[in-house]
Formats: structure tokens, sequence, C-alpha cells
């Protein structure tokens, strides 16, 4: 171990180390709230103003963060925020939570990682452990990141340290969140990976060492891809099912009930949020690079992204059978975050539907508990009140199942309703279409 090593080790462990934070969003709050709860004092840099102002006056804008939560913590002067990097220079670790998105073409995002870390670099001095958690293809950090702080003449695991650990944080799951889900820390060096487990050890309950940043890298895309894959099967079931006019709900819990060699998937009216329907297509570019065609992402992707077709032609189906047409009916669609419980309708399945619908000629409207406002081109709108919505409309469509939803006064109420989730589960009329 080299003495820069050494010092780093001595003032994590001793809780001496400032903690910094790139990238204040979903994953990068609740990290600094973990690290200051720990007895931390972290500082995030954002270049959002609105989420640094906000910061700094104690406030949360994350819904699995209360601010009752991170007020106290900024009290004590725990947490601080700002949009200048030039903090950099007295931190002793920092931890990139940026965006990486796709491009038009499916291709990797990487504006962002690209961005953050030059503006780190200005700053840059000996004995700093920086740590990518963004969700990104292997080789992001020793190819992409690693030269670029490198070619200041330090050497990597002697002089300064770099990981990957990717963030597996699951917005609004009440039972895991990032202190209690165990965290994957991978090193350039060893004593890279040492020093990054023993960083998150601090705040972390379980740490999960492996021997390279491209083993991290590509733990997080097993993940993401085993789920994707999972319903994208489970999605083509389902219209298998519909074909043959099988209840493929029931099929499923049946099937769950085998105690060993199965775990149930359900279908649903496409993929949402920021993990899944993009992170395969990370993996699928680079083992393209690396000449590997990765064929389960891609037929799963094109499977998935079928569904909201398939949904509007249950809804298309439904009110024929009411001698209606999707052109000049009402519909109504309940929730359109991209899963339960959450305020983040980034890529949710919702769009697309109420998209396809109103280019068919549907008078549509919406509900949501969680989302007042859509604006999201083309789809721009805003929310209306839900008993008026179900009331007035033709077709009502669940496509996001909130425990808030009032289901017994939709059953009710409803002339027709169909059913993406199950959420009726047990409920059954012939005003009720299920996926
Ligand atoms: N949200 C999730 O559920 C989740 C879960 C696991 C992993 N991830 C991954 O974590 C990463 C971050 O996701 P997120 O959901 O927190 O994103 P987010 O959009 O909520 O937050 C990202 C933040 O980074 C800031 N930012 C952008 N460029 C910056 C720069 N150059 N310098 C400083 N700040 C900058 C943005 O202003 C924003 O506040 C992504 O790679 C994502 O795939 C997300």
């Amino acid at each position: 171990m080299s003495k820069l090593s050494e010092n780093l080790a001595q003032k994590i462990k001793s809780h001496q180390a400032q903690v910094g934070v790139v990238g204040l969003g979903y994953v990068g709050l609740p990290l600094v709230v973990e690290f200051a709860e720990a007895g931390f004092t972290v500082t995030g840099i954002d270049l959002d103003k609105r989420k640094v102002d906000m910061i700094n006056r104690g406030e949360s804008y994350i819904q699995d963060i209360p601010t009752s939560v991170l007020k106290p913590l900024w009290e004590k002067g725990r947490i601080k925020a700002t949009t200048d990097f030039s903090v950099v220079k007295d931190l002793d670790t920092i931890s990139i939570c940026v965006p990486t998105p796709l491009g038009k073409s499916k291709e990797p995002d990487m504006s962002f990682i690209v961005k953050s870390c030059e503006s780190i670099a200005q700053h840059f001095a000996p004995g700093k452990l920086i740590i990518l958690e963004s969700t990104t293809y292997p080789g992001t950090t020793d190819e992409l990141m690693l030269p670029m702080f490198a070619k200041s003449g330090l050497k990597v695991g002697e002089d300064f340290f770099m990981c990957f650990s990717p963030e597996r944080v699951d917005p609004g799951n009440a039972k895991f969140q990032t202190k209690n889900t165990p965290k994957v820390v991978g090193g350039i060096t060893p004593t890279c990976t040492e020093l990054g487990a023993l960083f998150y050890a601090q705040a972390i309950d379980t740490i999960v060492p492996v021997n390279s940043t491209r083993s991290a890298e590509m733990v997080k895309l097993l993940e993401n891809t085993f789920r994707m894959i999972n319903i994208g099967m489970v999605n083509e079931i389902a219209r298998m099912c519909d074909r043959m006019n099988i209840n493929v709900w029931e099929v499923i819990d049946a099937a769950a009930t085998k105690p060993f060699g199965f775990m149930p998937f359900y279908p649903g009216p496409g993929l949402g949020g920021h993990c899944i329907p993009i992170d395969p297509f990370y993996l699928s570019w680079k083992s393209k690079q690396s000449g590997f065609e990765a064929r389960f992402i891609e037929l799963a992707g094109s499977i998935n992204g079928d569904m909201p077709n398939f949904v509007v032609s249950k809804i298309q189906g439904a009110l024929n059978d009411f001698s209606k047409s999707v052109k000049g009916s009402k519909i109504h669609v309940l929730g359109v975050a991209y899963k339960r419980d959450i305020d983040d309708v980034r890529e949710s399945p919702a769009l697309d539907v109420i998209h396809l619908l109103q280019g068919l000629g549907a008078n549509v409207t919406y509900s949501d508990p969680w989302i007042p406002k859509i604006d999201h081109e083309p789809v721009v709108m805003s929310a209306t009140d839900e008993a008026k919505g179900i009331q007035e409309a033709d077709c009502v469509v669940i496509i996001t199942d909130h425990k808030k939803f009032d289901y017994k006064a939709l059953v009710q109420n409803a002339k027709l309703i169909v059913d993406t989730r199950n959420a009726l589960k047990g409920v059954t009329g012939s005003n009720i279409v299920r996926l």
C-alpha cells in the first residue's frame, strides 16, 4: 500500500474523509444521505441549480428521501450542495451518479460521464478515490474514464484510486433501500477495490468486492438484462394465452407455487423507467463491438416494445364489443408512472399508449396521484379528477396499479375496464378485460 492509500484508508475509517457525490438525482441524493447518516460530511455537486438550492435549504425533491430525514442532517452541517466543481480539490472521495441514457440509435450516451469527469479532472489532485456508479457498458471505467485522470501523470492504484460500483436502488421499494442493498465494487487495481470496499462499508450493510471494474459493470447489466428478458418472455406467454383464451395471471400464480426452479415475472403494458428498458442495450452495443450479437436482448426488446400496441388492440377489441371504436371514444388512463407508487414517468409505457390512442382519434384523459402533469413531447397534458375521469369514460385502462386508486369505486362506476396489471385480481364482470 502506498502512503497515499494508507492516508485515505485512515481518513475513511475515522470518518474524516470529505465525501463528494456528483449528480444528485434518484441515485445520488440517497447516497448523500446514507454517508451523512454514517457521520461523514458530504458535498453534492449538480449542474441543476434548483436541486442544489433545495438541498441548501434542507429540502428533498426525491420521493424516497423525506425532508424530515434530510433536514436534520443539513442542520448538523453534514450535507451541502454546489454547482461549482472547484470543491473537488477538498474532497477525498467522489462518487459519480450522472445519467446514462441512450442516443437516437439506441447507442450509449456517454456525454454526462465525460462532461462530469472533465469538470472533476480540472480540480484533481493525488490521494483521491473516484467511483463511477452510473449504469454503463463494461470497459467504461478503464477505457474511457481512467485515461482522463491518468494523463496528469498520476498512477492509478498508487497516486489515486478508481472503482466502479453499480447502484441497484429500486425507487419506491419499502424493504430495500441504499443501505441494506448489498453493494458490488470492483477497482482498477486490488488497492482500488480495497479502498472502494472500505469506503462503502462505512455506510452500507453488505459489500461484495469483485476483481475488476469490468466485472462490476457487467453485474449490473446482467441483473437488468435478466429482468428485461424474463419480462419479454412472460409478455410473449401473455399474448399466447390471449389467443388461446387462457388467463395468464392465473397460470403464473399457480406456477409460482412451485417451491424451486421458478420465479414469477408478470406481463404488463411495456417496460418503463431508466434501467430495464435501457441498460440491456448498453450491453448489446458493447457486445456487437466485440463481434458478438446479443440475440435474447434484441428479441425481448422487440416483444416488450410492442406491448403498448397490444394494449391498444385490447382496448379496441373491448370497445368493439360495445359497438364502439377508439375513434371518438373517451378513454381514461389510470396511472401513468412507470411503476406502482412512484412519481416518475420517464420511459413509461403510458406515454406510448396515450400517444397511440390519440393518433387513433380517442379523447384521452388520465389520473395519477403522483403525476399531476405530463410534459414529454408529444404527450403534454394535465391530470383530471379520478372519479370524474372514470365516470365520463367509455373505457378506463389501468396502466399503473398505484395503491392509492379507489378500485372499488372504479369497478362500480366504470362502463368498461381494460386492466393491464391484474389490479382487479379476483374481481369478475363482463365489463372487465384483462391483458
Ligand atoms: N433511478 C434509478 O432507479 C436507478 C437505479 C439504478 C441505477 N441508476 C443509474 O444511475 C445513474 C443516475 O440515474 P438517476 O436516476 O439518479 O438520474 P437523475 O436524472 O435522477 O439524476 C442525475 C443528476 O445528474 C445531474 N447531472 C447531469 N450532468 C451532470 C454533470 N455534468 N455534473 C453534475 N451533475 C450532472 C443532473 O442534473 C441530475 O440531477 C444512471 O446511470 C442510471 O441508469 C438509476
